[in-house]
């Protein structure tokens, strides 16, 4: 392979690394990797590319830690509703009608908002079928993905449409891990996602802890995000939903669990001694209006949380601006003004993410043998001024980014030294051709579900399987 050499240089980098440092400095990249944070400029030559980034703040992209990529198509169809109803008569009905074109149309959409708005990396938690759709599009447009086939085996509880059997479930799973993990240079894993302890059998899970311990690979799930949820649990399994997962052997740092709103201090104790991560998803916690997640607490104890926007139909949109404003404010009438300070939730947005995510080895702050995951911000324009003479203090750079920065700030983004996104356009994916796939695919799913149309959304009742769908 031929030696890339690229430099960004002029730019003002936040780097988050372990001092959380900011400094005017220049990046040399070769091969995609950060070799040298250097004062010094490039000798000009032919081989070399060099980005300048005057004006510009430059920060490891974001990771968001639990999205549902599959669930973007669906987006303000299935509002102000609780989880549990919201998931049974809108979610999995649509879900259940994906096809491959449907299924890579709804990933195309949710990456273009993603990389178009500063998220380089993402946990995915895939759909039950078809999931391969969402891997192909991860490849093509340049992401860093981890992405796991979302598992439903559990036929008491989950609509026969997106049930499978165990057997089935799991081979797939692996099948897609074989193919998948590691593809593109790294730039690609696969994990296991069973869906939540409601939609899976204990065989399932039992298997999925062995199978991903053997494989080294994470395990993302949903926990005690809602209160029916975790009644329910009880009553299928007898003990508290982290509680059980501790039991049947998921817990542990490779184990991914979005939501934890609903925890008692025996079960935070277990995520604490396990090194299992948690995921803050702020946006989908008040739309779905499931509660506050005990974040500064679980942080104090030492446990890791990260950020997600979950799904763009419990958001209703995947901009990690949004979430990171949402998070350092929403605990603060209950835990005072200190409560989850720009700082905490920046490192949450990017190096807590790469770690829930066991990527922090290679992504999550710039540092010099990590892979060049950035993000230019143009915190300059007049909404967004980072006050004159402070322009390296990095406490005023992460209040800037996380109280006053929006998407539209962003100027570029790369992933492993490529620019995959630049001033709102995703170059492996085209808008127009991107939003005509969304029609077609929206109008698709439209057709193999009975919507009552004459009624106002938010007053729908239950939306089902079309006849035609039903028989296919
Ligand atoms: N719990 C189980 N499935 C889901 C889902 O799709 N979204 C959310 N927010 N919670 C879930
Ligand atoms: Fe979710």
């Amino acid at each position: 392979m031929k030696t890339q050499e690229q430099w960004i240089i002029n730019g003002t980098l936040l780097t988050q690394d372990q001092k959380r440092r900011a400094l005017k400095a220049n990046l040399q990249l070769i091969n995609g990797h950060i070799v040298a944070i250097t004062k010094r400029l490039p000798r000009r030559s032919g081989r070399t590319t060099i980005i300048d980034a005057s004006g510009l703040t430059i920060l490891p992209g974001f990771v968001q830690a639990h999205v549902h990529l599959c669930q973007t198509l669906f987006r303000n169809q299935a509002d102000d509703m609780e989880l549990l109803d919201w998931l049974s008569k809108r979610i999995w009905v649509m879900e259940g009608a994906h096809t491959p074109a449907t299924l890579r149309a709804s990933a195309r959409l949710g990456i273009h908002e993603l990389l178009s708005s500063g998220t380089t990396c993402i946990l995915d938690m895939g759909t039950v079928r078809h999931t391969d759709a969402i891997f192909t599009a991860v490849k093509e447009s340049g992401i860093r993905a981890n992405v796991g086939k979302c598992l439903m085996d559990n036929p008491k509880t989950n609509p026969p449409y997106l049930c499978e059997s165990t057997n089935s479930a799991i081979q797939e799973a692996l099948s897609l891990f074989e193919h998948w993990n590691g593809a593109e240079n790294d730039r690609i894993r696969a994990s296991f996602a069973p869906r939540f302890v409601i939609s899976c059998t204990d065989q399932l899970l039992r298997e999925v802890a062995d199978l991903a311990k053997a494989q080294n690979a994470l395990i993302h799930t949903h926990a005690s995000e809602n209160r029916k949820e975790i009644e329910f649990v009880k009553k299928l399994v007898g003990t508290e939903n982290v509680e059980y997962l501790h039991k049947i052997g998921m817990t542990s740092p490779r184990l991914v669990l979005a939501h934890c709103i609903w925890l008692n201090k025996k079960e935070k104790l277990i995520l604490k001694k396990t090194g299992t991560h948690t995921v803050h998803c702020p946006s989908s916690n008040m739309k779905l209006a499931s509660g506050f997640m005990p974040a500064q607490e679980l942080r104090s104890m030492g446990i890791n949380v990260a950020l997600g926007a979950d799904g763009a139909p419990c958001n209703n949109n995947l901009d990690m601006f949004r979430e990171m404003r949402l998070a350092a404010l929403i605990h603060k009438p209950s835990g005072g003004p200190k409560t989850l300070r720009a700082q905490e939730v920046l490192d949450m947005a990017t190096r807590d993410g790469a770690k829930a995510l066991s990527w922090f080895d290679d992504i999550g702050s710039i540092e010099v043998g990590k892979k060049a995951d950035l993000i230019a911000l143009d915190l300059q324009k007049p909404s967004n001024t980072v006050p004159a003479g402070s322009e390296t203090n990095s406490e005023m750079l992460a209040s800037s980014v996380v109280y006053s920065a929006q998407s539209s700030d962003v100027k570029w983004a790369m992933v492993d030294g490529t620019v995959v996104a630049q001033n709102g356009k995703v170059l492996a994916i085209p808008a127009k051709q991107l939003m005509r796939d969304v029609r077609q695919a929206q109008l698709a799913i439209r057709k193999t579900i009975d919507y009552d149309s004459s009624t106002d959304i938010g007053q729908r009742g239950e939306i089902t399987r079309s006849s035609a769908a039903k028989a296919d």
